[in-house]
């Protein structure tokens, strides 16, 4: 997880010159902390927005839609139901479309017949990974008046039903309705009109109100048309900025209900509960929408539906036996309602086996400013389907190098050459190990990216190897915005290749960032794809070596001069489009050309690390970290939690040694500290503390193979790396809405404790399930809400009955000084004395495990027997596999099986091919918890096995007798 969200910027000019002087006066500190937290007024309410405003009124008045299906022109072919859609009141028609896709996926495209233009529909090209593939498997039921039904899905249990009028469309899962789309009637596309055009400059008063053509030059409607053209459809302005709007009102709306699901999660960024709430008003509710729209919020609001750094327009769904989702494939500003109902018009109490108690179903309203209806529902049913589902079609999280999942040390600003080299020390001299080393914008050259400053940087390529020398990286940042200086040669290169995004006179457009005067490239442009990638080669980005790393910032983009501290929404982008359609695409496309600059950059190709603050649909492809962080949207989920975003806000408000507890046991593991505060390396938080925090960093390290392992799993089929409680305890309701526990994997159950001083906790643990303590391996007494000791030097966390984790219990400086160390199992019993887990093992930066070099394991224990075989059938094994060749040696040095009944009387190990004689092994139970931490004596129902000597490579198993 980052801790770096909101780690810097403001509009205000005083901020940014007084942070060049921030050594000069406490009191000047004291006053900047206090003027730069969010400011509200800097960013738009729904209110304040011409077309959230529509559209809340459309819901409002909505009573019947006016959307009917043409039932002629339905069309039935590969898979595909197509046809015409008429808004009744004004005569305006439309094109839908309904694909049926492979593994459970729906699609529903809406767009105008005949647009005066093309609308923007490219969204897909930037965020899916391939043409969706349609299903065959359909069968169609009978056409009858009024609505059209067909069967699909390879046991057909599924079902979608379109009907005719008004235009409604549900989708069934064994006969039950999952999701509705236009159930209330909210479906509204604003067509593509003439602004001198008195019928049609009118956003939604022809929908609305009366279709005689006779009152339209009526006194009254010239009244409306004045109004609404006030009211900004056609032109809008905010905080004194001006969005001309050339082509008028033109959004898209849609209400999507998922009847019997009273959870909804996901929509990311926003700083908000986990099960996400209600936003029409009412106890406990917002009153605004959420609101998808990437911008730059230094020191955000908890607990608000605010836009945030990043926007990913996925939803989850979640019952009782079964998760649905639905992605608005929409990259344009979009606000999203929420509400909750108890109805039971479908039915559903008796199906769903709530028998006298009516379920609730959530209702939500999606609105996007510009763009097509573009919708995909995932069907489940299990969560596990759904992130399969979501991946096939926007891309598995990219596998990082093993590297990124180690400990990252950042601060704005490491001041000087010197100053690295004294922190690399320090780790060194206080045993900690760490990986990274970061550097911020005052590296560079005056803000000139990719260049550095000589004064305090003297030798860039030496800090590098010396660095490099000790198996550790440094990242430097690069952002968007480039100085408007014709002698820096970034600069000069874009704007003699034409590729900066112009104004709406068609002049450069310029604005305020970090360098000053700044210019913006159009990522969008396929020529300034390229020509980015390049500028990573080593003779381009001079004096960058391979140990160096990119970091993308202020991405969203940030604008200092701009509305909202972003780019004004009519500037044009490739091929004429606006601002408007792609903006919250706009730093994952930055973000995609740097990645595949890292990549190409060395011969063979090694994977990228750039980690990016804006995020969208698709982004995991190019960051692992942020899909680490949230595979897009699901590990954020589960903690995007007020304690992390917390942590966002402030930086450190709860002790250091909590917050380095936390971090331990999330995806991404950085410290960063903003350039006002007081160093905060971890050696200067003095003892204990300092102790404290060595030991969550080494309980890092340890799990380093469970975490790359997870990772690997991840990039195969979409489990996010932590996980929400109801996605491993889907039906236990008690979990539904939880988010301050999380599981790392399926087996480590994390607690993080967040408040000052707290020395105890309440944690909920499965009634049908074991537990064990993570460092004393007692079994956890009692199930559902059990109070648990936590002080200061442990952060709860529990075993997970029934798990097999790999650790490497070696404590070196970093993760690359351990990739010959030996490996410790810990099999974790479940009820019935069984446990499995995995290992994944490849070199960590080259892309060689695709051609399947690689040690992947599984692990499996029953019947007082743990067996190791290949993870799948048929890998490469031993002579053709590269990586095997390499670490024959990679052995097991410990084995510690916690929840045996019955001690052994005697262990024996052997290879399954029996190349060596069957060994007895040495064995004790009980002892210290071999994690370098005595916290207590560990657990008598412990056996551990020393030495076995079994390589980790090879099929062996290892035995009980008696
Ligand atoms: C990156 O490398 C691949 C092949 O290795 C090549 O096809 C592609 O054009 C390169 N991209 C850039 C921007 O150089
Ligand atoms: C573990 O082994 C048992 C017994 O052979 C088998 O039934 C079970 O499916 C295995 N579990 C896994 C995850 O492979």
């Amino acid at each position: 997880m980052s801790t770096h969200t909101g780690r810097k910027n403001s509009n205000n000019a005083f901020i940014r010159f007084t942070k060049h002087f921030f050594l000069l006066a406490f009191v000047i500190l004291v006053f900047i902390i206090m003027i730069a937290a969010v400011k509200r007024q800097d960013f738009r309410t729904c209110a304040q927005t011409s077309f959230c405003r529509r559209n809340r009124a459309y819901a409002d008045k909505a009573a019947s839609s006016p959307y009917n299906v043409i039932e002629d022109t339905i069309k039935i072919e590969d898979g595909v139901i197509s046809g015409e859609l008429i808004n009744s009141k004004n005569k305006i028609y439309f094109i839908f479309e309904i694909h049926l896709l492979i593994n459970n996926v729906v699609r529903i495209r809406v767009n105008e017949k005949s647009p005066l233009k093309p609308r923007y529909d490219r969204v897909k090209d930037w965020s899916l990974i391939q043409e969706p593939i349609i299903t065959l498997e359909y069968t169609e039921n009978t056409v009858k008046d009024g609505f059209t039904s067909i069967s699909f899905g390879i046991d057909r249990n599924h079902k979608v039903i379109i009907h005719h009028a008004p235009f409604r469309v549900e989708l069934l899962d064994n006969d039950l309705p999952v999701i509705t789309f236009n159930d209330r009637g909210f479906f509204n596309i604003e067509h593509l009109r003439k602004k001198d055009d008195p019928v049609n400059s009118q956003p939604d008063k022809l929908v609305i109100q009366s279709d005689d053509s006779a009152d339209l030059i009526s006194e009254e409607i010239q009244e409306n048309i004045k109004e609404k053209q006030e009211d900004g459809s056609w032109e809008e302005t905010f905080n004194g900025k001006k969005d001309s709007k050339p082509n008028g009102p033109e959004s898209i709306g849609l209400d999507i209900s998922f009847p019997g699901f009273g959870h909804v999660y996901g929509i990311p960024e926003h700083a908000t509960s986990f099960s996400l709430k209600e936003t029409r008003g009412g106890q406990g509710a917002y009153d605004e929408p959420y609101r998808l729209y990437n911008l730059d919020v230094f020191e955000y609001e908890l607990d608000n539906p605010m836009a945030l750094y990043g926007s990913i327009p996925f939803m989850m769904a979640h019952r009782k036996g079964a998760s649905v989702a639905v992605l608005w494939l929409n990259s344009a500003e979009t606000w999203i309602d929420v509400v909750k109902s108890k109805e039971d018009k479908h039915g559903l109490s008796s199906f769903l086996n709530f028998g006298k108690t009516t379920p609730i179903s959530t209702h939500t309203h999606w609105f996007s400013e510009s763009g097509i209806i573009d919708v995909f529902a995932f069907l489940g049913p299990t969560t596990s389907d759904i992130f399969k589902q979501y991946g096939s079609l926007t891309g598995f999280t990219a596998l990082p190098q093993s590297f990124a999942i180690g400990y990252h040390q950042c601060r704005w600003n490491y001041l000087n050459q010197l100053d690295v080299a004294e922190v690399d020390a320090g780790f060194d001299k206080h045993d900690i190990p760490y990986d990274v080393i970061w550097l911020d914008i005052e590296h560079t050259d005056n803000k000139k990216y990719l260049t550095w400053d000589k004064t305090k940087f003297t030798d860039p390529e030496k800090m590098q190897r010396d660095i490099g020398r000790k198996g550790r990286k440094m990242v430097t940042i690069v952002d968007p915005h480039f100085k408007k200086d014709d002698n820096y040669y970034v600069y000069k290169e874009a704007k003699d290749l034409d590729i900066l995004t112009k104004d709406n006179n068609d002049q450069v457009y310029d604005g305020w960032c970090w360098p000053g005067n700044s210019v913006w490239t159009d990522w969008t442009n396929p020529k300034a794809q390229d020509w980015w990638a390049k500028k990573f080669a080593f003779d381009q980005y001079k004096e960058s070596t391979e140990f160096l790393f990119i970091w993308n910032d202020m991405n969203e983009p940030s604008v200092f001069t701009g509305p909202e501290i972003t780019m004004h929404k009519d500037v044009i982008h490739y091929e004429g489009w606006e601002h408007r359609n792609i903006h919250n695409l706009f730093g994952m496309a930055y973000h995609a050309a740097t990645a595949q600059g890292l990549i190409n950059r060395t011969i063979p190709h090694r994977r990228p690390f750039v980690l990016s603050r804006a995020f969208f649909v698709g982004s995991q492809r190019f960051g692992a970290i942020w899909t680490g962080d949230n595979s897009v949207s699901w590990d954020h989920l589960a903690i995007s939690s007020p304690m992390l975003l917390t942590i966002g806000i402030s930086g450190l408000p709860f002790s250091g040694v909590r917050w380095y507890q936390t971090g331990a046991f999330q995806p991404f593991f950085r410290a960063h500290a903003h350039i006002d505060t007081k160093r905060r390396e971890p050696w200067l938080f003095g003892e204990p503390h300092t102790s404290y925090i060595r030991d969550a960093i080494r309980q890092r390290y340890i799990l380093l193979p469970f975490w790359y392992t997870l990772f690997q799993e991840a990039s195969t089929d979409g489990m996010p790396i932590i996980r929400p409680m109801f996605v491993i305890f889907p039906n236990e309701e008690e979990t539904f809405s939880m988010e301050d526990q999380y599981f790392v994997g399926n087996s480590l159950l994390v607690k993080p404790i967040t408040s000052q001083g707290q020395t105890s906790t309440e944690i909920y643990f499965s009634r049908n399930e074991v537990f064990y303590d993570y460092y004393t391996f007692k079994k956890v007494k009692g199930s559902g809400k059990v109070k648990v000791i936590a002080p200061i030097n442990k952060i709860p966390v529990f075993l997970r009955g029934g798990s097999i984790i790999p650790r490497r219990q070696r404590f070196r400086r970093s993760s690359l000084s351990m990739r010959s160390d030996p490996f410790t199992l810990l099999v974790a019993l479940d009820k019935k004395g069984e446990a499995t887990g995995s290992l994944y093992l490849d070199d960590g930066e080259t892309y060689e495990y695709q051609k399947g070099h690689f040690i992947h394991r599984k692990f499996n224990f029953t019947s007082r027997k743990l067996l190791s075989t290949s993870f799948i059938d048929g890998q490469i094994i031993d002579k053709e596999n590269n990586y095997i060749k390499s670490n024959q040696d990679l052995r097991v040095e410990r084995i510690i099986i916690v929840g045996i009944d019955r001690a052994p009387k005697k262990i024996i190990g052997y290879y399954n091919d029996l190349t060596d004689d069957k060994k007895e092994l040495e064995f004790s139970s009980g002892g210290t918890n071999y994690i370098g931490i005595n916290i207590e004596e560990i657990s008598k129902d412990v056996v551990i096995i020393r030495d076995p000597k079994l390589f980790i490579s090879k099929d062996w198993t290892i035995e009980f007798v008696n």
